[in-house]
């Protein structure tokens, strides 16, 4: 039946919670002090894509009444929610057992949808796992489940996660225009933008204290955590054992494995942890299926998300991005469509090696991307994960939420910005 609707707008759908979540900033990221105050909200005040709150809000509609848990997670969700908005308090988390990608509990380093990642080349992605339907019934969902609070807050919590990463990544790339504007550390300067940046992080931890559930707040904090550890893999340098000659396959390849490593840490692992975490608080109990989705959805999603931000960078000048092109060669980085053309023109391994850092370099670096066939096999590349994304929506029942999701998958290639 759903190939015969026509297929819904994803914003649409979910508008009146999306809006809500914009309004409600200002209450969660007030300050007395008028300095923090302003530059914290900074980066909510323009127009953005809101695919992170998006994406929560459409895997909880897509997934409500799922799982065996729904009734007790409906029950308590108004409660978590009830802290409107008025203080918080100083209180940081002590669990010591706060987990990280490293404990079994969080898929990370599972096998399930890791295969065709980290341990083959590209062109292998085909291997991705899509999950069985095994505990999925085939009837459609009649009206769209409610979304509860907590998700809604959770929607919140992540695309602040995403801001204040962007208060710091600004600092870091010394980027000076965000979102069509001059970026925080242009507007005021760069301690400002690093302790507003650590403001939102706490009042982001704070929300998410208060959703009361410990495996959706394990999961975003380990977010945190992969953000900068994506980071850090990104400032490491290609490696190779014999720089002045042409590079061997492995070396290709361990870039490669780098560098889709560092882009899911960066941007696809708040996408997957955080669709993931949506399911967990609509009571999707561990071991049933939907989890498994979100997370494989969110993942793949977000890989595709980055390689198209990566082509872009290469495509579009800064007033079509709202943030500066071209940036990337300029800050040493070696993405999708250099890696491809390393393989083309040899001699882009010294500059590749050297970080673009000598005269000329990074000029004669776009020079021979551009005349490769680079950006085309990224494109590719970035295809084959949001493709991969659709298809592991195959167990969820037909919903439009479900519709939208995949049209999301279709989007995320076209963007232009
Ligand atoms: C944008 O990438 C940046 C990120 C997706 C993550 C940045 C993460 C950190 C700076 C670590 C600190 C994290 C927190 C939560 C405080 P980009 O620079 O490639 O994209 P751009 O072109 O939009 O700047
Ligand atoms: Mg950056
Ligand atoms: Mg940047």
């Amino acid at each position: 039946a759903s190939q015969i609707r026509p297929k819904p707008d994803p914003f649409a759908l979910v508008a009146p919670q999306l809006s809500r979540i914009r309004d409600e900033f200002v209450h969660l990221l007030g300050s007395a002090h008028p300095g923090l105050d302003d530059i914290a909200k900074y980066y909510f005040l323009r127009p953005s894509k809101q695919l992170r709150p998006l994406l929560i809000l459409l895997f909880s509609q897509a997934t409500n009444g799922l799982g065996k848990g729904w009734h007790a997670k409906k029950r308590t969700s108004d409660q978590a929610c009830r802290d409107g908005h008025a203080e918080y308090l100083d209180h940081s988390l002590s669990r010591s057992d706060v987990l990280n990608d490293w404990n079994p509990r969080i898929p990370d380093k599972t096998t399930l949808f890791n295969s065709g990642f980290s341990l083959h080349p590209p062109q292998h992605h085909s291997a991705l796992h899509i999950p069985s339907s095994n505990s999925v019934t085939s009837t459609s969902l009649v009206s769209p489940p409610v979304i509860l609070p907590t998700q809604e807050r959770l929607a919140q919590i992540v695309e602040m996660v995403h801001a204040a990463s962007l208060l710091h990544d600004d600092v870091i790339d010394e980027s000076p225009l965000r979102r069509g504007t001059a970026s925080a550390p242009e507007a005021f300067g760069n301690k400002l933008s690093v302790l507003g940046g650590n403001f939102v992080l706490g009042r982001a931890s704070t929300a998410l204290a208060r959703l009361g559930d410990p495996e959706a707040t394990e999961l975003i904090a380990s977010v945190i955590a992969n953000l900068v550890e994506g980071e850090i893999l990104q400032m490491q340098e290609v490696h190779s054992a014999e720089r002045d000659t042409p590079a061997s396959p492995s070396v290709v390849k361990n870039a490669w494995t780098i560098y889709l490593q560092k882009t899911y840490m960066k941007t696809a692992s708040l996408m997957a942890k955080g669709a993931r975490a949506a399911v967990v608080l609509g009571g999707c109990a561990e071991g049933e299926v939907y989890r498994e989705v979100a997370y494989a959805y969110g993942r793949n999603l977000g890989i595709a998300f980055q390689l198209v931000d990566d082509i872009l960078d290469y495509e579009s000048a800064d007033d079509a991005l709202g943030k500066p092109g071209g940036a990337d060669l300029q800050l040493g980085l070696t993405t999708g469509p250099a890696l491809y053309a390393w393989e083309e023109y040899p001699e882009l391994g010294p500059l590749i090696y050297r970080k673009f850092n000598q005269p000329g370099d990074v000029e004669l670096a776009r020079d021979l991307v551009r005349k490769s066939s680079g950006v085309q096999r990224t494109r590719g590349l970035a295809l084959a994960y949001a493709n991969q994304a659709r298809r592991v929506l195959e167990p969820l029942p037909d919903s439009d939420a479900k519709a939208a999701l995949e049209v999301i998958t279709e989007r995320v290639i076209k963007r232009k910005s």
